[in-house]
């Protein structure tokens, strides 16, 4: 038996007298891509804020590959193999898409990003994050400035730096969010190749489901900060409060259908 990855245990927050998110409990297997849906304000980025460490959760706990990571700062925590996107805010528009990156793979290496005139001039670094960007299909932008390239490609160039760092366990908040349809396919098909690789495990929250039904390989779906239900895509079709409360089918339509 192999061990999870991640292993969430009583998982709360609470906001004042609001429960963001109620003691949900979740373990997620190496290589495994779960889905976490559920409408507006079900708490899916707060369940990632505290799994990523930029909360700490009122009650419960975060177990990373057996360790208790619960409450520990969000550089520790990336550094133990977890990394998430940040909707754009990690990426430096007046700095090429290459760049970009190594100046990620830099942090990696421990030095800050003072210290990047160094790292452009390491040939290492730079084949590293030309292979990254090639990963994610976007290496012909490579010397164009990030703030001039598509809204989809910057999305792209995202994960490039999420991956950077190396994570086992990767955590994306709506990837294609905001993205024209062929965007939409193109990124579901690359975060599909990289899944395939078996180098990756992912958390992705995800309002298309599409996306996610084309990805995931177990759902998640929280309502009001609670777990509605845990189970494989096709559980969660065939669901019926689920198909309620969350994929937009009320009675009236299931009694015609
Ligand atoms: N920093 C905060 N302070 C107070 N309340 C918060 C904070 N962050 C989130 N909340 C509340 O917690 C609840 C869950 O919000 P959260 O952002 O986690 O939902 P979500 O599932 O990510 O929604 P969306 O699909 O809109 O991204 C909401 O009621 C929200 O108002
Ligand atoms: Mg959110």
């Amino acid at each position: 038996m192999t061990d999870p990855i991640l292993k969430i245990s009583n998982l709360t927050k609470r906001f004042g007298g609001n429960t963001a998110v109620s003691a949900i409990n979740l373990e997620v297997m190496p290589r495994e891509t779960i889905a976490i849906i559920g409408p507006n304000g079900a708490g899916k980025t707060t369940f990632y804020n505290m799994v990523s460490g930029r909360m700490t959760p009122s009650n419960g706990s975060v177990e990373l590959e057996g360790k208790d990571i619960t409450g520990l700062p969000p550089h520790k925590i990336s550094r133990m193999g977890v990394s998430r996107s940040f909707q754009l805010n990690n990426i430096f528009p007046e700095m090429t898409v290459q760049e970009n990156v190594e100046v990620a793979l830099t942090a990696l290496h421990g030095h800050s990003r003072r210290l990047f005139n160094f790292a452009s001039r390491n040939r290492a670094v730079q084949e590293e994050a030309r292979q990254l960007l090639d990963k994610l299909h976007i290496l012909d932008l490579a010397s164009r400035r990030a703030e001039v390239i598509s809204y989809g490609d910057k999305r792209l160039l995202e994960i490039a730096v999420v991956l950077a760092t190396r994570p086992h366990l990767v955590l994306l908040d709506e990837p294609t969010a905001g993205m024209t349809p062929d965007e939409t396919r193109r990124t579901t098909a690359l975060i599909r190749q990289l899944a395939e690789t078996g180098d990756y495990t992912f958390l992705i929250t995800e309002h298309d489901m599409d996306v996610v039904f084309g990805l995931a390989d177990r759902i998640l779906v929280m309502h009001r900060g609670e777990n509605l239900f845990f189970g494989t895509p096709e559980e969660v079709k065939n669901h019926p409060e689920v198909r309620r409360a969350y994929l937009g089918e009320d009675e009236e339509e299931e009694a015609s259908a």
